[in-house]
């Protein structure tokens, strides 16, 4: 079970790295294979046990989301929609989703950021008592994300935002866990050198309070980030050639709230029959078969 119930979706960003693509659809719908992007983001809180999202992203974005995800009870969850009306930095989602959080702890996840497998966030999830956690993942090109360093020990003593050289390999992919104190330290962050709310800044804050904890992600995990031409068509590639080998689909949020609990057979059966005939569908008529098969065998 998830200690952490409430999860933000950053969909921000102009998306201009994509253009001309993102000149009619913004970056977070773009397709990744056979669904748009933000069903891995938002499959990948609700494998982990959140079902109160807040999804931030421009104001004239937002309807686009709404009208694919809706209120998010075909997901058994339930998605609430906020603007953010220009981009001033990651962190500054806090600010936005001060309320939606309340005094409770809050996932953040970016867009555009894909996992698989996400089962190895769900400890992190579960047995979250506070301050902050965030991850680290073996990159080759760190300069282009936050960095860390860790002593011999395994604990990590700094955190750079894009550092021309970086002390480390290992980078923060944008899924981040947080107390109830977060919105109240992001208040205390000033801007950087772009303008932003750095979300390093923040993850700074918990480091010198000495409650941050960083997991390094196993060699086996993939993280994708589809901000870029090649990387929205290195990221299809790679789901399509998983989903392929595998026959399992990756960012399929209605087998998420199914395996998570959220919704029930009976709801997921409906979903699944109100769906158009496509490949999605196929691939939740055999689920629905290998359920049943299951439910008989029990
Ligand atoms: C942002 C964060 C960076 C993090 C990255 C993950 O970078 O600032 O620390 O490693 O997301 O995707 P940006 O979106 O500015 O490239």
């Amino acid at each position: 079970m998830s200690k952490v119930k409430k999860g933000i979706i950053l969909a921000g960003g102009s998306g201009s790295r994509l253009y001309p693509l993102t000149t009619f659809l913004t970056k977070q719908l773009q397709p990744v294979y056979d669904k748009p992007m933000i069903y891995y983001p938002l499959s990948t809180l609700i494998e982990n046990g959140v079902a109160e999202i807040c999804l931030i992203s421009k104001p004239d974005q937002l309807p686009l989301f709404e009208s694919i995800l809706g209120d998010g009870s075909k997901f058994g969850v339930r998605i609430e929609y906020h603007p953010q009306p220009s981009p001033d930095g990651i962190a500054q989602s806090f600010l936005i989703a001060e309320d939606f959080i309340g005094k409770e702890s809050v996932a953040l996840i970016l867009g555009d950021n894909i996992f698989h497998s996400p089962a190895v966030f769900r400890d992190t999830f579960a047995n979250f008592e506070g301050g902050a956690a965030i991850f680290a993942y073996r990159v080759q090109d760190p300069q282009r994300y936050g960095v860390v360093e860790f002593d011999p020990s395994g604990n990590a003593v700094s955190l750079e935002e894009k550092p021309k050289q970086p002390k480390s390999n290992y980078v923060v992919p944008g899924i981040y866990l947080y107390d109830r104190n977060v919105a109240r330290l992001t208040r205390e962050l000033k801007p950087s050198a772009r303008g932003e709310l750095e979300i390093t800044d923040l993850n700074l804050a918990y480091l010198h309070a000495k409650t941050l904890r960083v997991s390094r992600l196993p060699r086996g995990f993939a993280w994708l980030d589809a901000g870029t031409s090649s990387s929205l068509h290195e990221a299809s590639s790679f789901v399509q050639t998983l989903e392929k080998r595998q026959g399992i689909k990756i960012g399929c949020p209605e087998e998420a709230a199914y395996r998570a609990g959220l919704i029930g057979k009976k709801k997921l059966c409906e979903l699944i029959h109100a769906m158009p005939a496509c490949e999605y569908k196929d691939y939740l008529l055999k689920l629905e078969r290998e359920i049943e098969a299951e439910l008989d065998g029990a």
